[in-house]
């Protein structure tokens, strides 16, 4: 199959690979009711220069990767803060650009519009509420708070400058051992993209074949799903439906989004000693441990071994399995795993398999459809346990708002008949919401629980439009035409 060149000059880092750093700040601003267009310009020609381009992210990571293996000094890690940029539909519209403002239905009318993910109403947002929508989100991210601070002061600087209103700033870290504060790993599971980065048709994450599974050539490696990259970047081909290895066409979009993506921005709070308490409560309720019942929430240990790897050895394994069929074992790699078609060692509501039902049959078709609703999770922890308010920052990038985030979420987590059809399992008890004034119910391996408490309360955020870095060029040069 012939890949596509991943222009890695063009594409955000934070889209591809994403900051690993330790350290993020998010700056929202809102640009001024006089002269927005104006405004807009004169921020996005200074973010166009400071945007991190996907190949120095990658060369970041390498580094990264580098000292946490002792293979490197930590001096070998550049220091630089990394920077993103992404924009609303309305300062698109501002600016002339109607066609990319228009590239997607949910981006068009924002995320405070989309009732159906039955989110606290906007004005309770303290994130992107009325009058505090965020136009223009800088993601900047360190290792070294201090040059952090100073890369976010210069950004402040120039934003004021221009008359934009900061709406939103919010500190963010990753917690050790890259857990969530629920205590559980996360991270672990991604797409991995299709692509070649040279002429010579290296691809951008290394192939190892597996001829032991049945459809090997859909595999990085073992447990690692490879994903045509049009999923998540604009201008490029996107995922059969049909078929595993195949690509469809691009979405329809103009040629200034190529190379750009649909961000997800969402401020999630968690109640950890709500979530503590309460699960306690039902384990206590069902004769089992909490540990256990918790890891069944997640369908994950906190240390990310699967559930649905139970009985076998795990090791690195983190992704080799399926929940319909069995996989085999590896030659020197992973040992294979039983299949759980019927969620007796994963429940079938655990967070993982509600958003990620993998080789399983869905109300939305074959698996081959479900790497369709893909996404690339860039999320990271806020808030420590001494802080009154800790959670996850919830950022996620695809093309297709509507048949990617907003199925996972929607759709799925907060659909107890789905997405394995006709059975009630209940929602993700993680992430589902219901009804107001309606418990919520998820069937674990002992039994049903229920809750009328929400442990992860949605405080808002936005649908953001994260441009290549040649069309943030653009976006910030005067003329448009019609203006
Ligand atoms: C505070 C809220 C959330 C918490 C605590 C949480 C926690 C976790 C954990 C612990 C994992 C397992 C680690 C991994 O496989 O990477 C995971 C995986 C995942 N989560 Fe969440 N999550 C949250 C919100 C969301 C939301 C809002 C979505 C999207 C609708 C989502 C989508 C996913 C996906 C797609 C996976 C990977 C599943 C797989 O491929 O097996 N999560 N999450």
């Amino acid at each position: 199959v012939n890949e596509p060149l991943l222009e890695l000059d063009d594409i955000q880092a934070h889209v591809l690979p994403g900051f690993g750093h330790e350290h993020q700040r998010l700056l929202g601003w809102r640009l001024p009711d006089d002269e927005p267009a104006a405004a807009a310009r004169a921020l996005l020609a200074d973010l166009a220069g400071r945007a991190t381009p996907a190949r120095r992210g990658l060369a970041d990571r390498a580094a990264r990767r580098a000292v946490r293996r002792g293979r490197a000094e930590r001096s070998r890690l550049s220091g630089r803060p990394s920077t993103a940029v992404a924009v609303s539909a309305r300062t698109l519209r501002m600016l002339g650009h109607d066609d990319l403002a228009t590239i997607d239905e949910a981006f068009t009318v924002g995320m405070s519009r989309r009732s159906y993910l039955r989110d606290p109403p906007a004005r309770e947002w303290t994130v992107g509420g009325p009058g505090r929508e965020i136009d223009i989100l800088v993601v900047t991210a360190g290792e070294d708070l201090e040059r952090l601070a100073g890369a976010a002061e210069e950004v402040c600087a120039v934003a004021t400058r221009a008359g934009c209103e900061l709406v939103h700033d919010q500190r963010a870290r990753r917690l050790p051992g890259d857990v969530e504060h629920f205590g559980f790993r996360d991270g672990i599971s991604q797409p991995v993209l299709r692509g070649v980065v040279d002429a010579d048709g290296t691809p951008l994450v290394e192939r190892a074949p597996m001829p032991v599974m049945p459809d090997h050539r859909a595999y990085a490696g073992p447990g690692d799903v490879l994903v045509w990259p049009g999923q998540f970047l604009f201008g490029l081909p996107r995922q059969s439906e049909t078929d595993p290895v195949r690509a469809a066409p691009a979405r329809r979009a103009p040629a200034l989004a190529r190379n750009g993506s649909l961000l997800v921005y969402r401020k999630l709070e968690q109640d950890v000693p709500g979530f503590l308490a309460d699960t306690g409560r039902m384990a206590a309720g069902l004769g089992v441990d909490p540990e256990r019942l918790r890891a069944e929430l997640v369908g994950r240990w906190p240390d990310g071994r699967p559930l649905a790897r139970s009985g076998s050895s795990s090791g690195a394994a983190l992704n080799h399995f399926g929940y319909d069929t069995a996989v085999p074992d590896v030659p020197d790699g992973p040992c294979g795993a039983d299949a759980d078609p019927d969620g007796l060692r994963c429940p079938l509501a655990a967070h993982i398999r509600k958003v990620n039902p993998r080789d399983q049959e869905t109300d939305k078709g074959p698996p081959s459809a479900t790497l369709t609703f893909a996404i690339l999770r860039r999320g990271i922890t806020y808030g420590s346990a001494g802080d009154d308010e800790r959670g996850l920052l919830f950022l996620c990038y695809q093309t297709d708002l509507v048949n990617q985030f907003e199925l996972l979420a929607q759709r799925w987590a907060n659909n107890p008949e789905r997405p394995r059809q006709g059975l009630d399992n209940g929602v993700d008890l993680l992430i589902g919401r219901v009804r107001a004034g309606t418990p919520r119910r998820a069937r674990l391996l002992a039994g049903e629980v229920s809750t009328v408490a929400d442990w992860v309360v949605p405080r808002g955020g936005a649908y953001l439009f994260a441009p290549s870095l040649s069309a943030l060029r653009v976006l910030a040069a005067a003329s448009t035409g019609g203006l």
